[in-house]
């Protein structure tokens, strides 16, 4: 699971990583592991509109921002939304092929948050 854990991060950025990883959290053990469709079906929809928001508010802040950085975040962002369209997309039974897709999601949402989201977001600029 990844965490925030950056240097000189703006405050206000900071508690906004914490509070969606702390989400995240609650919701990984439902997408990986219930058996009930229902609840599966729901956490993924979950994570899906407060990736959306999280997304939307970082690329408001952005707005003003380097052009080329930005265009930068938003086709990250834009990938990783993809990748929670086919989550929900897998069929209910396939519980394998949803925790392959979730572990690379987190994956490539620790990358994000490391390549792109921590140094934009730095004190330093
Ligand atoms: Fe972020
Ligand atoms: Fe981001």
């Amino acid at each position: 699971m990844p965490t925030w854990d950056h240097e000189d991060c703006d405050p206000a950025m900071e508690a906004e990583h914490t509070r969606l990883y702390r989400m995240m959290n609650r919701l990984e053990p439902v997408i990986t592991d219930s058996q009930s469709e229902a609840k599966v079906a729901r956490a993924i929809h979950m994570l899906q509109e407060r990736m959306a928001d999280h997304f939307h508010v970082e690329e408001e802040l952005f707005v003003t921002a380097d052009w080329a950085s930005r265009q930068v975040m938003i086709r990250d962002h834009h990938d990783l939304l993809g990748m929670l369209t086919a989550l929900a997309e897998i069929p209910p039974h396939d519980g394998e092929a949803r925790r392959k897709l979730f572990t690379a999601f987190l994956k490539a949402l620790a990358r994000h948050d490391n390549d792109v989201d921590a140094p934009l977001f730095s004190r330093r600029h």
